[in-house]
């Protein structure tokens, strides 16, 4: 079902909000999972003519309504593919992420995540949304990701389900790299070092 356009209107809000300061002149815009186009109708209008917006979708039927849809929009360039193949030199100053992760294969998360910051530009902006219903935050990397970045989150309601909408200021995008890996590395030390059949069948060792 497609975001409502409460959730569509609130997400924009966020880029507006940050739109237009010095220095961030023309401004690039990467929307991951855009669907039918309910993200991308609200932010477009607010783009200048040498801004950029790229969009990166993996649904074929979805494709071809959006290609309908922006096709006469010079400011856009549509991509169909998986957003793990694709590559650009462009840096992005937001990032509008509507990739559905409860729905996503833990380590595929990871990799999307990874991949998302790589094309952040230093202070940049990650805007994306959860449904409320779901783990808050099912991975160890991704709190470590919104303990590390300025983060703000705001429910919407007015979506079916109500969403969590969540942006990450990305001052430095390769620190949020460094601390997805040294999670990862973390974790597998900590499950090498427990020592081994100290609880099998509740035979360990008392304390
Ligand atoms: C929950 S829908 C959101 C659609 C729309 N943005 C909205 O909010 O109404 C998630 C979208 O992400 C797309 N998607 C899922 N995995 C993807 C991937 N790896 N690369 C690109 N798009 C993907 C799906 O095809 C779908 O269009």
């Amino acid at each position: 079902m497609p975001s409502s356009r409460y959730l569509a209107r609130d997400a924009v809000k966020m880029v507006v909000e940050n739109l237009r300061i010095p220095g961030r002149d023309p401004v690039s815009v990467l929307e991951l999972g855009p669907g039918t186009g309910t993200f991308t109708e609200h932010i477009l209008p607010h783009l200048k003519k040498e801004d950029s917006f790229d969009a990166v979708e993996l649904n074929d039927y979805f494709f071809k309504i959006l290609r309908r849809k922006f096709r006469v929009n010079s400011r856009v360039s549509l991509h169909h593919k998986d957003f793990l193949k694709f590559t650009t030199d462009n840096r992005y100053d937001f990032v509008v992420s509507s990739l559905p992760y409860e729905r996503i294969p833990k380590r595929i998360t990871r990799d999307l995540w990874e991949h998302k910051l790589e094309l952040c530009k230093p202070d940049s902006y990650i805007i994306y949304y959860k449904y409320v219903n779901f783990n808050h935050f099912r991975n160890r990397f991704e709190k470590q990701l919104v303990k590390n970045y300025t983060y703000d989150e705001k429910i919407v309601f007015l979506n079916m389900p109500p969403a969590r909408l969540i942006t990450l200021k990305i001052d430095d995008p390769g620190n949020g790299i460094e601390l997805m890996n040294n999670s990862i590395k973390g974790r597998k030390k900590r499950k090498r070092s427990r020592p081994s059949g100290s609880i099998v069948n509740g035979t360990g060792p008392s304390k």
